[in-house]
């Protein structure tokens, strides 16, 4: 992954900058007021995001010497029971055609070009079929659940057997949005993503055969024939706003045949029930600090959840994940992988799949070099433990 380091000076020009903190300004002089504010904005205050972003700081590198390098840099990671080549993977994220005409397709094509899984989301503006061609049914893909109500059970069933026939490995479930935040950049816009006129956030929904079916027996007419209603009916289905418990994990068990994954993961208590549970894997994440407002960083709270449950399911980690030293830190204090959520969505509205990969590749680079620059073994994440680490407020 240096290779892109040294090839970008002299001969492959990147599409943007590899200032990764020049994404944001840089995207959004290319954006809407409406995305800008959709990618951009947070709950609330903001102040959660701004505290994921600051858990960062509170720890640093500390840099070994003469540690002899043997072998080639080897950022490979195990989670899910397989080898990944990079310990990243593409966030789930919604609507991705408000910014760039190509959307999912071109993320999704990026994310396998450079060898990272890519997690499509429910909200995607792009068909989970379409989302799988576009690959060429290459990468490894898994599938987010915004996870309708019980009475919905039908439409969940379908929606996982869908990603199932399209090659999705893994079923990632968002516990943290079964109702939107408190987004105020949205409401100032009187904006919401699902119920443009376009209909590009109710994709999924409308693509659905038992969501087309059901809307039918209920309305008399096919989703096309009443747009308005079908398209606030979908995001009603998809954000029932409330909430599960722990008790329905089981019907997702019995209609996934393979690894679940619960993300929004905050608390070792939740974290020991997904243990209990027998589940492969969590997300610690908060959503990048976009549903509860005044929150704990996602970061603070990762090194007691792994202290806990490390080692008995796969920990991955998002939210505030900007540069290489981030992702470093995140493994270092014991996560397998972690998730990039709006950088890549910046290098998508910059450039397309170029922009994604282009962000993909950098963070990869950035974090080899660190790795190697801080003394870790062969770069490796399985090198990499507590003692890189020092906490600064200590
Ligand atoms: C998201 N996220 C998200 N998560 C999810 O499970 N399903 C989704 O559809 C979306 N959609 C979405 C849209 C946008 C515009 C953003 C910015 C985020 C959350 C995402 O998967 C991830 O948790 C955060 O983005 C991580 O925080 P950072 O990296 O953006 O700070």
């Amino acid at each position: 992954e240096t290779s892109i380091y040294q090839k970008g000076l002299k001969y492959e020009r990147p599409p943007f900058t590899f200032h990764s903190d020049l994404w944001e300004p840089e995207a959004e002089k290319r954006m809407s007021a409406e995305s800008k504010g959709y990618v951009i904005g947070n709950a609330g205050t903001g102040e959660t995001a701004r505290k994921n972003r600051e858990a960062f700081g509170k720890w640093s590198i500390v840099p070994k010497r003469l540690v002899k390098t043997s072998s080639l840099p080897d950022l490979s990671t195990k989670v899910l029971g397989k080898e990944f080549p990079f310990p990243i993977a593409v966030a789930p994220v919604g609507v991705q055609r408000i910014f760039n005409p190509d959307g999912e397709e071109a993320s999704a094509a990026a994310a396998a070009a450079e060898s990272v899984p890519y997690i499509m989301s429910t909200a995607s503006s792009t068909s989970i079929e379409d989302v799988a061609k576009a690959a060429n049914g290459n990468g490894t893909r898994w599938f987010q659940l915004y996870w309708p109500a019980n009475e919905n059970d039908e439409i969940t069933a379908s929606l996982l057997s869908r990603a199932k026939k399209a090659g999705f490995s893994a079923l990632f479930v968002t516990l943290d949005t079964y109702i939107l935040g408190w987004r105020p950049s949205d409401m100032d816009n009187g904006y919401n993503p699902f119920l443009r006129s376009d209909k590009i956030g109710v994709a999924i929904g409308f693509s659905d055969p038992v969501f087309r079916k059901k809307f039918k027996e209920k309305h008399g007419v096919e989703v096309e024939e009443d747009m308005h209603n079908a398209a606030a009916e979908w995001t009603r289905t998809v954000f029932p706003l409330f909430s599960h418990g722990w008790e329905d994990i089981k019907f997702l068990k019995q209609h996934w045949d393979g690894p679940i994954i619960l993300k929004g993961i905050q608390t070792v208590g939740d974290a020991q029930k997904c243990v209990e549970l027998g589940l492969q894997g969590i997300v610690v994440s908060n959503h990048g600090g976009r549903q509860v407002d005044g929150g704990v960083s996602s970061l603070g709270v990762l090194p007691r959840i792994v202290d806990t449950v490390g080692g008995k399911l796969d920990i991955f980690f998002d939210s505030g994940i900007r540069a290489g030293a981030d992702i470093a830190k995140a493994l270092a204090l014991g996560a397998q992988m972690v998730l990039v959520g709006r950088p890549y969505v910046y290098g998508l509205a910059l450039g397309g799949e170029q922009g994604v990969r282009h962000v993909l590749k950098s963070l990869l680079g950035d974090l080899e070099l660190t790795l190697h620059l801080a003394g870790v073994e062969s770069a490796s994440p399985k090198h990499l433990n507590r003692d890189v680490l020092e906490r600064e407020d200590r």
